[in-house]
């Protein structure tokens, strides 16, 4: 029998490096040697992507109520949970995931005011004590944050969806309820200044990597 898995996940507020590290993290753990598979949320899957399309369409023919917004959060976790990520891990291969359910706390939680002891009854019908062994907080400060993704559109193109057209206000929400999250419970995050260059920022996930993966049994 091989040994279970790890779970790791990248978290952070738009345009803060996710999506750019998430294959730096997943390549660092197959040169250690691990079966590695990388994913991202909400999605993941096929039915769970078709709930990220809901979730993200920039024009829905009518608004998404915010316990709406947040029930298919976690109706595309389910899913993706028991079609990729729990399968993986049994079997022993790693998963590296941009977002998860800290995600849901920043956004729905931070961001939309749901109360926290809400989003929690719903982690814990969904993941049964499921929790990332490390998350990567990528951490700066918004507004800089937001230049590097008006300088992604603007280069690769493509639209701001729901989220993206939020204002200042809600993301500095977000950015709160996630260093809060980090705050309660140290020995699950690495917060990484985020703000540095990419050379820096890498070097310190490979550090938070090194250090946290060596002490595991
Ligand atoms: N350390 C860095 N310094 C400068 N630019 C960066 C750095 N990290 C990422 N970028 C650039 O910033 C932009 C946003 O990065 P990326 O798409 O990885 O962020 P993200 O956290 O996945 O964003 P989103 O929440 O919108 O998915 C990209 O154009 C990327 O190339
Ligand atoms: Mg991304």
């Amino acid at each position: 029998m091989s040994q279970r898995g790890r779970f790791i996940t990248l978290e952070g507020g738009e345009g803060v490096g996710k999506s750019t590290n998430l294959q730096f993290v997943a390549d660092w753990l197959r040169a250690q040697g691990q079966d590695v598979i990388s994913t991202r949320e909400p999605g993941g899957t096929s039915r769970a992507e078709d709930i990220r399309h809901l979730l993200l369409d920039p024009v829905p023919d009518e608004p998404l109520s915010v316990d709406t917004e947040l029930l298919l959060m976690f109706a595309a976790r389910a899913q993706h949970l028991a079609e990729k990520i729990l399968p993986a891990l049994e079997r022993g291969t790693w998963v590296v995931c941009d977002r998860f359910t800290d995600a849901t706390y920043a956004y729905q939680g931070g961001g939309r005011g749901i109360a926290f002891e809400r989003i929690a009854t719903l982690e814990h019908f969904v993941q049964r004590g499921l929790q990332p062994d490390l998350t990567l907080l990528l951490d700066m400060p918004v507004e800089a944050a937001s230049h590097r993704v008006a300088s992604r559109l603007s280069h690769q193109g493509g639209e701001r969806d729901r989220f993206e057209r939020e204002h200042g206000e809600f993301f500095d929400a977000v950015r709160n309820a996630y260093l809060e999250r980090a705050a309660q419970a140290p020995q699950r995050f690495a917060v990484i200044n985020a703000a540095e260059s990419l050379e820096l920022v890498q070097v310190a996930i490979a550090d938070a990597l090194a250090k946290r993966v060596a002490a595991w049994p």
